[in-house]
């Protein structure tokens, strides 16, 4: 079987406040994207399709094409879009027609295990057609509705922690079945605000069965300056 991987990293990071795209940003000295694609590439996959942020193509491009570290690995570029979404459907649109499992990451989870991206790999290879990496809930979650003016938010329920996981990427598919979902999510998402936050939700709107497998906590995703310090520590453990 023929394993793609699209490494997603269009995004801007308004939440982490850099002034570079967030994939550029350094951890250790090297850009999360690096980080990101040298792990993908250690765990077997050598086959990786970027989303870039359109004005920042040309950098990322040169700076994968740089990297000693991944000399092994056939690496293509391609413009994101406005929502992630957007971005990883612009890569699926770019991955060979010899690809039977394409595993979605993001490059803000840029210390995920190698063997955790085998994991998932394998275990789309063995029969699942969605898999997602995720942990157990520690914190009590609410579900809410109506924010008041003093921004105070109505509690509608409490789902039972022991049945929620978190979700992390890579997410693995069955390459047919992530094309036939994101076609679908394509023709609903008039809306970009709409977009779905995860490919597995695309497949979970299809009807179709999407298996979590035990994730890993290295593949915190790094959103505000606090997990990029996190970050730094995991890395140096
Ligand atoms: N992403 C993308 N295209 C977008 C938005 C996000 O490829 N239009 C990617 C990001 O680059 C990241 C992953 O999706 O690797 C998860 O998104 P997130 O952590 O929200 O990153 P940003 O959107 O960059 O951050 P923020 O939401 O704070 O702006
Ligand atoms: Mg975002």
């Amino acid at each position: 079987m023929s394993t793609v991987a699209i490494v997603t990293a269009a995004g801007s990071g308004s939440r982490l406040g850099s002034d570079v795209p967030k994939a550029l940003v350094p951890l250790g000295g090297v850009p999360l994207l690096l980080h990101a694609a040298r792990r993908v590439l250690a765990a077997g996959i050598a086959d990786l399709v970027v989303s870039a942020p359109a004005d920042a193509s040309d950098a990322v491009r040169a700076l994968l094409g740089a990297d000693q570290a991944l000399a092994g690995a056939r690496v293509t570029v391609v413009d994101g879009g406005p929502s992630r979404q957007a971005s990883v459907a612009a890569a699926l649109a770019a991955v060979g027609v010899e690809a039977d499992v394409v595993l979605v990451h993001d490059a803000a989870r840029a210390l995920t295990p190698p063997d955790l991206i085998a994991r998932v790999a394998a275990a789309v290879r063995a029969g699942h057609r969605a898999v997602v990496p995720g942990l157990p809930v520690t914190d009590t979650v609410k579900e809410v509705e109506d924010v008041a003016a003093d921004g105070a938010a109505r509690v509608r329920g409490t789902p039972d922690r022991a049945r929620l996981r978190a979700v992390q990427t890579p997410q693995g598919f069955d390459r047919a079945l992530l094309d036939a979902a994101h076609a679908a999510g394509a023709a609903r998402a008039g809306d970009e605000a709409l977009a779905a936050t995860d490919d597995a939700a695309l497949v979970e709107a299809l009807g179709e069965d999407v298996w979590v497998v035990p994730g890993d906590r290295a593949a915190m995703k790094i959103t505000t300056a606090e997990d990029l310090l996190l970050a730094e520590l995991l890395l140096r453990r």
